[in-house]
């Protein structure tokens, strides 16, 4: 039986200098390229089962990086055109990136995405054949009305295309279930509650989309938030930020 390759996301948000970015992308580079970390995904939606999401100014340090998958946190749903301050998504994938972030908490609360925005995006991700990972959950508020489920449907029902309540495009997307509560705050779900939302979120998507769980996962805590059979792995914000913990996730999940 083929064994499941969980997948690791860096989300570095607007962290590490550009000479600690150059730094971590060449020494992660050369334990893919020496074999010492085995990450490559052969037929797998991406390059790797390791992805990095930079800032922008950081992008072009994966421009010859061939075997990692990478993309950005955030960009605009068109081409080109007069949108100052906006980053390109085709300047990405001229660059070689698979996958690109959408819709993360931060993107919604403090840069007030809407659904109909993230929607834009995600079909801009499709035109251009890049994966697009998008993040969905509840806020502490949503949790305690007991209303978690219903924010992840919605999530989910106002981007994609839906048909009697089940994804119905054929864009393979992955889907990052971070409950705001646990984002940087070194609370995370417990394992009852990631059972709940991730076999949600499948029976909606389908059983083959990869979900993974997002919110102050480390290396100490990795091994039981991936307990359920429906974690697929983890998009790590804190812990990413320095190769060894970030391997360390890696490791822990794939070994
Ligand atoms: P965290 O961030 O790991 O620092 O909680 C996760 C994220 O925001 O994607």
């Amino acid at each position: 039986m083929k064994t499941k390759k969980y997948i690791c996301a860096a989300n570095w948000k607007m962290n590490l200098s550009y000479e600690k970015a150059k730094d971590f992308v060449s020494m992660l580079n050369e334990k893919v390229s020496t074999g010492s970390v085995h990450c490559q995904m052969e037929g797998g939606i991406l390059k790797s089962s390791l992805c990095v999401f930079p800032q922008a100014v950081q992008a072009t340090l994966f421009k010859d990086v061939s075997n990692l998958s990478w993309g950005a946190q955030d960009f605009y749903f068109e081409n080109d055109g007069a949108f100052t301050g906006q980053n390109s998504p085709e300047i990405y994938k001229e660059l070689g990136a698979d996958i690109m972030l959408i819709g993360h908490s931060e993107r919604r609360s403090l840069f007030n995405e809407t659904n109909a925005f993230i929607k834009k995006k995600i079909e801009k991700c499709k035109s251009l054949d890049l994966v697009p990972m998008l993040c969905v959950g509840e806020t502490l508020e949503e949790k305690k009305a007991g209303k978690t489920l219903d924010v992840l449907k919605k999530q989910l029902e106002e981007v994609l295309p839906m048909d009697n309540g089940m994804y119905s495009g054929d864009q393979q997307i992955i889907i990052a279930y971070e409950p705001v509560w646990a984002i940087g705050s070194g609370l995370t779900a417990d394992t009852k509650d990631i059972e709940e939302a991730h076999g949600f979120v499948k029976s909606l998507m389908g059983e083959s989309t990869n979900v993974l769980y997002g919110g102050s996962v480390r290396p100490e805590n990795a091994k039981e938030l991936s307990s359920d059979k429906n974690v697929d792995g983890f998009l790590i914000g804190g812990a990413s930020l320095k190769l060894d913990s970030f391997l360390a996730i890696h490791e822990t999940l794939n070994n």
